[in-house]
């Protein structure tokens, strides 16, 4: 069976009733994997809390890149996993498909697990050419062993924007980007990589995006940022449904 997560992205935010009240509030199902990624500096405070993620990484281990953190740095922090190629830094930060799977493959070497972000924006899915769009970025960040990655679904358009995929649409996805995964990567990956969805994800929406959406949990932002919301969303982690 596939890992279940229920991923917090708090991007460049912090919950407002306080790192440690948040933390001591999360009480996850013992049948997922909760994650939480903070910003770079306050992966400090929550070592040895909870399952800590980077939410980017450098793709060298050291050297004159100022402004950088190395995956080596992150690890050395407690970080487990490693958020990589999420839409706002492919659009806000111009990070290039070549460059995300630089940052991939350096990540598995050092022993992290990457949550690797693919999805399309809206003039794309558009014009009918999503599923062709993520498969492009799943071959491009193929690894070469049979390392962990987990994979998130993130189209661009249901990010921030309380607009959710439907489940029925998550599933048509999931579909395509499993047949992307036994085309590009290692034999088994198919199988075994656990496919997140995110985009508006909230305590509201997750019965559907469950019952029909085919995936093994959530990559949640704006909603995680309180610990009673991302609690409901680890709950429901631990109620999906999978074929
Ligand atoms: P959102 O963000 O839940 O606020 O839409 C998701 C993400 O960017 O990972």
């Amino acid at each position: 069976m596939r890992n279940r997560y229920a991923v917090a992205n708090w991007k460049m935010n912090l919950p407002a009733e306080g790192i440690a009240a948040y933390a001591a509030a999360l009480r996850p199902p013992a049948a997922i994997r909760m994650v939480i990624a903070p910003a770079f500096p306050y992966l400090a405070e929550l070592r040895g809390k909870v399952t800590l993620a980077g939410q980017n990484c450098a793709d060298q281990r050291s050297g004159a890149f100022t402004g950088e953190v190395s995956p080596v740095m992150l690890r050395d922090w407690g970080a487990e996993f490693v958020i990589l190629g999420h839409s706002e830094r492919r659009t806000l930060f111009g990070e290039t498909d070549a460059l995300i799977a630089r940052k991939l493959k350096l990540a598995l070497e050092v022993g992290l697990t990457p949550i690797l972000c693919v999805g399309e924006d809206l003039k794309i899915r558009e014009s009918g050419k999503a599923a062709m769009f993520v498969a492009n970025q799943i071959k491009s960040a193929a690894p070469e062993g049979t390392a962990e990655v987990v994979l998130a679904y993130e189209p661009i358009w249901a990010i921030g924007t309380g607009k959710n995929a439907t489940g029925a649409m998550v599933a048509e996805m999931v579909k395509e980007l499993r047949a992307a995964l036994a085309r590009f990567w290692p034999a088994g990956a198919d199988e075994r990589t656990s496919i997140l969805y995110g985009g508006s994800v909230t305590p509201d929406n997750i019965a559907d995006l469950g019952q029909q959406g085919q995936i093994d949990g959530y990559l949640v932002g704006g909603a995680c940022l309180q610990s009673s919301k991302f609690s409901a969303i680890c709950e429901g982690v631990a109620r999906l449904a999978t074929a």
